[in-house]
């Protein structure tokens, strides 16, 4: 699994909402509305990260005030949305009625990991909170909607540990529709696919932690100090991305370990020896997200395939954040922060607008999913101690030692990655 043996820990200078670490992880997003010229999703903006603009917050489990939403009911049909409406604004509500859009022990395929529940935590809140955006309300979540659409097509996470937690609540969010039997699960190397067969449609999972190539790219031996990276090399992992449909890219925790990031010299990994440079990790991070944008370039062809890229998955290791000195980590948190002004972490804005320019300017269509600032909020929503570690649950006393133990990158399911995936099945929804 993805934890760091040895108790390497992991500090992060400057987030803000957080973070020291001792697991893996990782993340991050993107935008591009000036060459989206085929079809257009204008709402998908990003927004100014200083604030993160959140209207009051409001707890109530009756209807929200939808202000848009052109509904019609059936399952062909779908809820449009105005264009300029910006998702990823708006605010958290408390909605029992119509949350989790699933259970625990209703998805076969979740992991240990992630169920918080049956590892033992007792608060189940935040399997509650809808997000509502400011300006339109999102369209239901219709399983079977969505299968149509992958109909003989593949859609297919790439990168770390965080967007196999999102893959996870994917594969959750439709498998419940599919009888027994006629779906599957297959993990084999860095590539895991779940297959609905009915639909000859698969939701599969590649993992690549740094996009590009690395020493630390086995999926289960990963976890070596001095991870090295080869910023130019991409082709071996992307051969594996060649004809999906749809495309969701992250890339982000794994930045954050240190201030520099060790580059390998040359193109590529050869037995034993690597030697490389140390060079400032932003610099190394432009530099792969450049190697990735071309590749999307050359190899991606807008009018069969969607790209997105997925912001920074925040991490709450540092309850300060949120003015509660008494607070472990995230351990003791049950609701999220209602404190409207959050400010991002001077490095994650750092790497947050590279990612947001290079986007910009890859000569296709990259959809940055600015998912960053809405789970900023969301303290209450990680695994903490209700989780696994190198594969193992965590022993009683491990639980116990929160400060040591919890972990405040991923994410329980149901939970927070449900909601990124409604935004991505909105996206998907609203293509012609
Ligand atoms: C929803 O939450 C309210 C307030 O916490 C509680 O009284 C009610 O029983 C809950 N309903 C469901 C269906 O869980
Ligand atoms: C099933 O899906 C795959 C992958 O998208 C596609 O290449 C293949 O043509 C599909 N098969 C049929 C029978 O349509
Ligand atoms: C799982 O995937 C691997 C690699 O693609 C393949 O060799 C194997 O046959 C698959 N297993 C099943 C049960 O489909
Ligand atoms: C909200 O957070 C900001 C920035 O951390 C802080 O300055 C402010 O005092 C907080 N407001 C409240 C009401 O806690
Ligand atoms: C934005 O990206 C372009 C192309 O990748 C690059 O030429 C430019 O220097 C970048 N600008 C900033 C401010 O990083």
């Amino acid at each position: 699994m993805e934890l760091c043996a040895s108790g390497n820990k992991v500090y992060v200078p400057v987030f803000v909402v957080v973070f020291s670490i001792f697991l893996l992880g990782v993340f991050v997003y993107n935008e591009d509305l000036k060459l989206i010229t085929k079809f257009s999703f204008p709402w998908l903006h990003i927004h100014e990260m200083q604030e993160v603009p959140m209207p009051a917050f409001s707890s109530s489990t009756g209807n929200p005030d939808l202000l848009t939403a052109e509904k019609v009911e059936g399952d062909e049909d779908v809820e449009l949305l105005p264009r300029d409406c910006d998702l990823f604004i708006g605010k958290w509500v408390f909605d029992n009625a119509t949350r989790p859009l699933y259970k625990e022990d209703e998805c076969e395929f979740l992991t240990e990991q992630v169920i918080c529940m049956t590892n033992g935590r007792k608060d189940s809140m935040y399997q509650s909170w809808r997000w509502q955006p400011r300006d339109c309300s999102l369209p239901k979540f219709k399983p079977r909607l969505l299968l149509k659409r992958l109909r003989n097509k593949r859609l297919m996470f790439v990168g770390d540990s965080l967007n196999r937690n999102q893959w996870e609540s994917m594969v959750c969010l439709i498998e419940s529709v599919i009888p027994k039997g006629r779906k599957s699960l297959n993990k084999s190397g860095s590539l895991s696919v779940f297959r609905a067969d009915e639909y000859n449609a698969t939701i599969e999972f590649y993992w690549a932690p740094y996009l590009v190539e690395s020493n630390s790219d086995d999926p289960d031996v990963h976890s070596i100090p001095d991870r090295i990276i080869a910023p130019e090399s991409i082709e071996n992992h992307a051969r594996n991305w060649l004809g999906v449909d749809y495309l969701i890219f992250n890339t982000y925790i794994w930045w954050m370990r240190t201030n520099t990031a060790k580059v390998l010299r040359g193109m590529s990994f050869y037995e034993g020896s690597a030697e490389y440079d140390e060079i400032d990790m932003p610099i190394a991070y432009g530099r792969v997200l450049r190697t990735w944008s071309k590749w999307a370039e050359q190899n991606v062809d807008p009018r069969y395939t969607r790209i997105f890229f997925n912001s920074a998955s925040p991490v709450h290791d540092n309850s300060l954040h949120w003015g509660d000195p008494k607070g472990i980590k995230c351990s003791k948190e049950t609701a999220p922060i209602f404190n409207a002004s959050i400010p991002m972490g001077v490095r994650t804005r750092q790497m947050f607008e590279i990612a947001e320019n290079v986007t910009q300017h890859t000569r296709v269509p990259v959809l940055f999913m600015n998912i960053t600032p809405l789970s900023m909020y969301r303290k209450d929503a990680h695994t903490s101690v209700y989780t696994t570690r190198q594969g193992k649950r965590l022993t009683p006393e491990q639980m116990a030692d929160p400060q040591n133990y919890a972990d405040c990158i991923h994410w329980c399911l149901p939970g927070l990655p449900d909601i990124w995936n409604e935004l991505i099945y909105t996206r998907i929804l609203s293509d012609p």
